[in-house]
């Protein structure tokens, strides 16, 4: 079995990216990480990747004149480990259409809400002050629009009463570790593609909200 090639892009801690490691380390996994690259130097996401083996790089965002540099200079550092996929996790970037196009169909993105609720950052804080009931998280493919992409897969997760930021985000990132090695398995195995703008699963396209796991 030819394994997907998948680099992970990150920003910070990097337990997604654990997620994935522990994912890949079992031998059907379809897929292989072959590298890591961070934005940010010394973030523990690098060590956690450097324990394992995998190859790492930093491309420093503040060392570039813009977004149009550091995004050519990324690319150009990702397409080096000739990946099938493209993972951002916790990649706190927002990228230029022109570079999101490059990997349009082969690039997937999580981010903590139910999307189309809540894009961009404080989601957790903002679903605890809007009073809402559910909280949650989003796989989807990754197109120009911020955190707009078809959704993939959904996992839910109920508010307590007395949740704070950090209460509810740590049970949001149980259920990240959960869906996201799914999403790439899928995506891996030929049964998660992106096609005319829309995600499909095994042939059928998916609902607005991507498959609801829980
Ligand atoms: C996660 O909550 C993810 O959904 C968001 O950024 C956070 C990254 O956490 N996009 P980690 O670095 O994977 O621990």
């Amino acid at each position: 079995m030819k394994k997907t090639r998948i680099v992970v892009l990150i920003s910070g801690s990097g337990s997604n990216l654990q997620a994935l490691i522990d994912a890949c380390a079992a031998p059907d996994y379809p897929a292989v990480i072959a590298a890591v690259i961070s934005n940010r130097p010394g973030v523990f996401g690098l060590t956690r990747a450097q324990n394992h083996g995998i190859t790492t790089a930093v491309l420093d965002h503040r060392q570039f004149s813009g977004r149009e540099e550091f995004d050519a200079e990324l690319q150009r550092s990702i397409d080096a480990h000739h990946p099938d996929l493209v993972v951002l996790a916790g990649f706190m970037r927002i990228l230029t259409a022109g570079f999101v196009t490059h990997y349009l169909g082969r690039m997937l993105n999580i981010h903590p809400s139910l999307l189309p609720l809540y894009p961009g950052l404080h989601t957790h804080r903002r679903a605890i002050e809007a009073g809402d009931k559910t909280h949650g998280v989003t796989v989807h493919f990754v197109t120009p629009e911020l955190d707009g992409g078809p959704a993939v897969i959904q996992a839910v997760v109920p508010l307590q009463a007395g949740d704070t930021e950090e209460t509810l985000a740590k049970r949001v990132l149980v259920e990240e570790h959960k869906i996201y090695p799914r999403a790439v398995r899928w995506f891996a195995e030929g049964r998660l593609v992106l096609k005319h703008g829309r995600a499909y699963y095994q042939g059928e396209p998916l609902p607005p909200g991507g498959v609801r796991c829980n």
